[in-house]
């Protein structure tokens, strides 16, 4: 098969670490069924009628499958994907050239799309909308327009924050969806077949185990899914049961929720320096030196969808369930 992922200057990470484990097509593609359902129908429209697929937005948590979802529609259109980020285009000329590189029906996928710049943003509009683009060749009196007919193209876009797209760019993407963590079942079905990809042997107890401490995102689960093979290969037979996982798992420091150090961090700061009172997420980030927007993106999104966290008018505060994970009691009002 001929390579279909051509990168710009950007590289995401599993796309060459993980690559090997992604599925390639909608019918090997497990969980996001909503997500998945909808694009089966436009990508079948769309080739019906010889179109290019309309510009889609994919928002979400990281390692829920944006990219891998991007390769996809890209294999089941027959076409090539090109992936490149939002910071990694830094002028209108950088644009152009990959737009002007694309075939017909090509995907593009922008990664993290809420960081690119203004003048690159705008070149996007009519490029997105009439597959064309200004550009402006010379300066001063003598400056002129020349439009530059593209290709029409398949625009993905992906971020993490959704809300943070500026309103006439959210509105140039003919489907927007929205990707959610997976349910243990769905990851389990994931780590067996990765297994199954790699070659490892797993009972389905060793599986679930993986996936019950995956934070509902398949990223996460393959990642770990390997180094548990490595404690597997290396201390024991090879084969991954529910003992091995568990005590690979635990030599990981990845716990029972599937919270590591960064999360246990922030929950046991709320609760002992805080005292489990409402905190603002710049505080919280600068007491356990974090990234507020990381924090945010990264480890908010589980910690809500747990309840071990909640949002009020005052702040972030640790619900009764964070202090019973570290089998603490919550103080009384
Ligand atoms: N590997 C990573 N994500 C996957 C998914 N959603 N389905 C199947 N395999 C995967």
């Amino acid at each position: 098969m001929k390579d279909r992922i051509i990168t710009t200057e950007f590289v995401e990470e599993d796309v060459t670490i993980e690559g090997s484990l992604r599925p390639q097509l909608l019918s090997e593609y497990i969980g996001q069924e909503r997500v998945k359902n909808n694009l089966k129908i436009f990508i079948e429209a769309a080739k019906s009628r010889g179109e290019s697929l309309d510009h889609v937005l994919l928002f979400g948590p990281p390692g829920l499958g944006k990219t891998t979802l991007a390769g996809i529609v890209a294999n089941e259109m027959g076409t090539n994907l090109k992936i490149t980020s939002g910071p990694a285009i830094e002028k209108p000329g950088e644009l152009a050239a990959i737009l002007n590189s694309l075939q017909e029906g090509d995907v593009l996928f922008i990664d993290e799309i809420h960081r690119l710049n203004r003048q690159v943003e705008e070149t996007m509009y009519p490029a997105m909308e009439d597959f064309a683009i200004d550009i402006i060749i010379g300066k001063g009196q003598g400056a002129r327009s020349i439009r530059l007919d593209l290709p029409r193209f398949t625009l993905i876009g992906a971020t993490t924050r959704a809300g943070m797209l500026t309103a006439p760019l959210r509105d140039r993407f003919g489907v927007v969806n929205r990707l959610e963590f997976y349910t243990e079942k769905e990851l389990s079905r994931i780590v067996t077949r990765s297994c199954e990809v790699l070659g490892v042997e797993i009972d389905e107890k060793g599986a679930a185990e993986i996936a019950r401490r995956s934070r509902g995102t398949p990223r996460l689960a393959n990642r770990l899914l390997k180094r548990v093979r490595d404690f597997a290969e290396v201390q024991f037979d090879g084969k991954i049961d529910e003992l091995v996982a568990k005590v690979a798992l635990d030599r990981l420091e990845v716990d029972a929720l599937g919270l590591d150090q960064v999360d246990r961090n922030i929950l046991l700061t709320m609760i002992e320096k805080f005292d489990g009172r409402p905190v603002g997420l710049d505080t919280l980030a600068a007491a356990i030196s974090e990234d507020a927007g990381t924090i945010e993106d990264v480890y908010e999104p589980y910690l809500l969808q747990n309840g071990l966290i909640q949002r009020t008018p005052r702040g972030r505060m640790v619900t009764k369930r964070a202090y019973e994970h570290f089998g603490m009691k919550m103080p009384q009002e």
